[in-house]
């Protein structure tokens, strides 16, 4: 399971669990070469939760008039391209290992300092001016 740092809202920890549950989820399918209708299904959900879960941050963020705001979500859609292209690439081309990499490092890199960092500043802001 991933290690990764704690915020002080709870929602969002809610959130970054299911992430980590989802990638587990990935990475279990993947290992077991499991049918690739199963892997496209937890894909979407995986892509689905992220764009909900960045969603949700984003319009707390506007609320409180968070003053880094534009920086915090020029992130998040990198991520989410990011994401989406990789998805993209599994649907053409199936390659499982590819998956599989990606997954197990830049996208776990990504999340531990994206939640130490952007998502640790931005929960103690809200919390405080909510
Ligand atoms: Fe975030």
């Amino acid at each position: 399971m991933l290690d990764y740092p704690q915020v002080v809202l709870d929602f969002m920890n809610r959130d970054h669990a299911e992430f980590v549950a989802l990638r587990g989820e990935l990475l279990d399918l993947l290992t077991q070469n499991s049918p690739v209708a199963e892997v496209d299904t937890l894909l979407e959900k995986l892509l689905e939760h992220t764009r909900l879960h960045f969603a949700e941050e984003e319009r707390l963020m506007l609320e409180t008039q968070f003053p880094p705001y534009p920086v915090h979500k020029g992130e998040h859609e990198k991520v989410l391209a990011n994401m989406a292209d990789h998805f993209e690439n599994w649907k053409a081309k199936r390659d499982a290992a590819a998956l599989r990499k990606w997954l197990e490092t830049p996208v776990a890199d990504w999340f531990v300092a994206h939640v130490g960092t952007m998502d640790h500043v931005t929960a103690g802001f809200i919390k405080m001016n909510q």
